[in-house]
């Protein structure tokens, strides 16, 4: 069975219903053709433009099952631009359905590029809130209105359009884009469909003096073009009122510096002058995919103790230590400081390692969970456990730095590190005292988790000394 499907620029909701009703129907991609209709917003247009499946009947019921994070990932995909994201977003959704496990590979290359798709439209809505130039225009009733013209390449102005209605709350101003325009009247945004440029208002006398402080900051002795072009691609530039004059300081540029340093004095023009380093592009190695990764960890929203917690702590430690050490979570401690294991328990691990003389650049340490997870009382933020789906959540970032880090071993500190490690609930007291095979073949040893050492009398956890000593064979084999 072939399926068409109409979706609108703009209109996300209506996209994702649909993504939904086919996965709902079980429709192959390669089944599926998606088309776009040139109407602003789908619910305009109707629903019958949507031929097969009827997109109201299954609402978003079939995506909320699919892994917490891919909702907002589609969601973000789809204000993009390219013609085949809607077929990429269904047959990621498909494995997912299939799978749901897929969403713990944080590598998986379908999932990548995914991302690196909604990084593109992200990057566009920042751009959009930088680089939009309002202009002043009186209104008949002699009331000012404040106009801008944009021209985004992707479907972004739905989103970018609450952070303008916060920032200039005060105002009514407008933003005209090719595809669809957003008004602000003091009370709500409003959208309409896109306009020619030729309604793009003209310069006005607020721009020449915001031309004139832009000149007079330009500062020709750091000019750095590639950084620049970076910041404000050139896309951008016919719409901004500061790149007329920037050709014209760009070509003044070296006479401007060469003047500044003739200016200088004699000491100042003995100074060494630094020659600005070639750097030779280089594939990215483990290390800085790690890094990478950490970085992309940051901005997860799969489980709700993101909003709580102060950051998310990343493992420390270097691709292919021979040890992988893997806690709970960051306590409050770790949590403040961004690190894992600096707190009470963390430090009595760090004890421990000193005892067993195991040398820290042979060890990876890193949670289970990424985010602190407590319970307020008072002032205080008490610890509490991570559930299933905290742990299933951070599950794939975990699986992601074992990929890359791929230790010898991987010692778990407790029930939580030993299911999210094994993959299954395995109980401390069940885990203890053998070695434990993972999927992908790296042998796992279970311990007490350090807290629960320094809460012995409660937990029923060994002491110190033994403790230390049942963490010995985890060193022997990761060494061997
Ligand atoms: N600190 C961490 O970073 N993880 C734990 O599991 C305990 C303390």
């Amino acid at each position: 069975m072939r399926w068409q499907v109409e979706v609108f620029p703009n209109d996300v909701a209506h996209a994702m219903r649909a993504l939904s009703s086919l996965l709902a129907c079980g429709a192959a991609p390669g089944d599926v053709v998606w088309s776009e209709g040139a109407g602003m917003q789908g619910d305009l247009l109707g629903e019958a433009a949507l031929l097969s499946p009827p997109v109201e009947a299954v609402p978003l019921r079939a995506l909320r099952r699919l892994p917490a994070g891919f909702l907002p990932l589609a969601e973000t995909v789809a204000m993009h631009a390219h013609p085949e994201r809607f077929r990429s977003l269904h047959e990621l959704a498909v494995d997912l359905a299939a799978d749901p496990r897929r969403w713990r590979d944080a590598l998986d290359p379908r999932r990548l590029a995914l991302e690196r798709t909604a990084r593109e439209v992200r990057r566009e809505i920042h751009k959009m809130h930088a680089f939009v130039r309002f202009r002043q225009l009186e209104e008949g009733d002699g009331e000012v209105r404040y106009v801008a013209w944009f021209e985004p390449v992707h479907h972004i102005v739905h989103a970018a359009a609450p952070f303008f209605a916060q920032r200039f709350a005060a105002m009514r101003w407008a933003i005209l884009t090719p595809a669809l325009c957003v008004h602000w009247n003091r009370e709500g945004l409003a959208f309409t469909p896109g306009v020619d440029r030729s309604r793009a208002p003209p310069p006005d006398a607020g721009e020449a003096l915001w031309l004139d402080y832009y000149r007079s900051i330009f500062n020709p002795s750091r000019v750095k073009t590639a950084a620049m072009l970076r910041e404000m691609p050139r896309r951008y530039w016919h719409n901004l009122p500061e790149t007329q004059a920037i050709t014209g300081l760009l070509q003044e540029a070296p006479a401007r510096s060469a003047r500044m340093v003739e200016q200088a004095s004699e000491s100042q023009r003995r100074m060494p002058i630094s020659v600005p380093r070639v750097v030779a592009r280089t594939p990215r190695t483990p290390q800085e995919q790690l890094a990478d990764l950490g970085r992309r960890a940051r901005h997860c929203t799969d489980c709700p103790m993101a909003s709580a917690a102060t950051q998310m702590v990343w493992g420390e430690g270097p691709v292919g230590a021979a040890l992988m050490i893997v806690g709970e979570q960051p306590g409050d401690q770790e949590d403040l400081a961004g690190r894992p294991f600096v707190g009470p328990a963390g430090q009595l691990l760090r004890r421990a390692l000193q005892e067993l003389g195991w040398p820290a650049e042979q060890l990876y340490l890193t949670n289970a969970v990424k985010h602190f997870h407590f319970q307020p009382r008072g002032k205080r933020r008490m610890h509490k456990t991570p559930g299933q789906r905290e742990a299933e959540a951070c599950e794939q970032w975990l699986e992601a730095e074992i990929r890359l880090v791929a230790p010898q071993a991987i010692l778990a500190l407790g029930g939580t590190a030993a299911s999210s490690v094994l993959g299954r609930s395995a109980g401390v007291a069940q885990s203890l005292g053998s070695w434990w095979a993972r999927a992908d073949g790296v042998p796992v040893w279970v311990v007490h988790h350090p807290a629960a050492v320094l809460r012995r009398a409660e937990s029923g956890a060994p002491g110190f000394e033994d403790w230390v000593e049942a963490m010995r064979p985890a060193l022997q084999r990761s060494m061997a």
